[in-house]
């Protein structure tokens, strides 16, 4: 897959997640795959205004790149200076949110309210693309309550996006009903720029059918990829082999403990297990093992995870 100046041999790509995504989860993602490395969605007012939250969940390792750092905002001159400084803290590209469906962010004309403008996200594709020396990317759904996609698609690209991600479904739906395959097919040929396909590819499988499917150039994973730092590189690897091997049991406990340590590198000992536990039981689930849920969310130190842990030796 290829845009701009990026260039990588695996079009399988983890979508980005708030609340999921963060450094840490990057690091560990790039364990098991070379593609492309998305940040979760950064506020750009955040990162103008220097906000140490917002830093941090910005943190870039040499490891996680080539990365591209999503920004959520609506001001083209604020997210221009956004963009500016996230180039300056290492980012590889800028990825627009043109899609988010949450009411807190949808409210302020941000993420997927900016479908319902198509002109001040192309303003705003424009302004980042003159600011930056970096490609510009749009993360966008098919519209914001009916599919006005090809129309949409067709500004951002003249304005100057890279490459576009299309999420199959409107903003109205949020997760409802089903991703638009065929409505991605449609914008990939509409379109003479990199399309990454995305929604509903929830296993290697379904993964290479959406890039079958779709003609896309790659397919981004959400959901599926919770607990399945792997997932894109074994769908890459059924892509090109005809077959994949999921981590062993020893290896997930590893990653475990590991994605831990580095959660408390980022939020402290208390504030990164906390951030941890949901992350245990997506892996745990992904895995096919049972778990007591109330003795996970229970979890604060790192010697009581190695312990919790434990149920997972002999399961091999
Ligand atoms: C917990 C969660 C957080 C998300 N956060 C973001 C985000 O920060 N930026 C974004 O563009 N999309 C975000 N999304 C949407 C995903 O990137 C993706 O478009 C969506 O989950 C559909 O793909 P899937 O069917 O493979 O999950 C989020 C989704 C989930 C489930």
């Amino acid at each position: 897959m290829k845009f701009g100046n990026i260039h990588v041999e695996n079009p399988f790509v983890q979508a980005p997640m708030a609340g999921v995504t963060d450094a840490a989860c990057r690091t560990i993602s790039r364990k098991f795959h070379s593609g492309i490395i998305f940040t979760e969605m950064i506020s750009a007012e955040g990162l103008c205004r220097g906000n140490w939250k917002t830093l941090n969940y910005t943190r870039i390792n040499e490891e996680h790149k080539p990365l591209g750092l999503q920004l959520v905002g609506r001001d083209p001159e604020r997210m221009s200076l956004a963009a500016v400084k996230a180039e300056e803290l290492g980012a590889d590209f800028i990825d627009i949110n043109a899609g988010c469906p949450q009411v807190r962010i949808t409210s302020t004309g941000c993420g997927g309210a900016m479908l319902k403008n198509p002109e001040i996200l192309a303003n705003t594709v424009s302004a980042v693309k003159k600011a930056a020396s970096i490609p510009v990317t749009v993360k966008m759904r098919l519209g914001y309550s009916k599919d006005d996609s090809i129309h949409i698609s067709g500004m951002v690209r003249d304005a100057g996006a890279d490459l576009i991600t299309i999420h199959g479904r409107t903003v109205a739906q949020k997760f409802s009903g089903h991703s638009n395959w065929q409505a991605i097919k449609d914008i990939v040929e509409f379109l003479d720029i990199p399309v990454l396909a995305n929604g509903d590819a929830r296993n290697e499988q379904s993964a290479v059918e959406l890039l079958d499917n779709t003609g896309a150039a790659g397919v981004m994973i959400g959901r599926a990829t919770r607990g399945r730092p792997d997932l894109p590189g074994t769908a890459f690897s059924l892509l090109e082999n005809g077959h994949f091997t999921r981590m062993s049991h020893n290896t997930l406990r590893d990653t475990m403990l590991e994605h831990a340590r580095l959660e408390q590198e980022l939020f402290d000992e208390l504030g990164g297990m906390k951030r941890m536990r949901k992350h245990v039981t997506w892996y745990l689930k992904a895995a096919g093992l049972g778990y007591d849920s109330h003795q996970v969310y229970s979890l604060e130190t790192m010697k009581e995870l190695e312990n919790f842990l434990e149920i997972i030796r002999g399961k091999n």
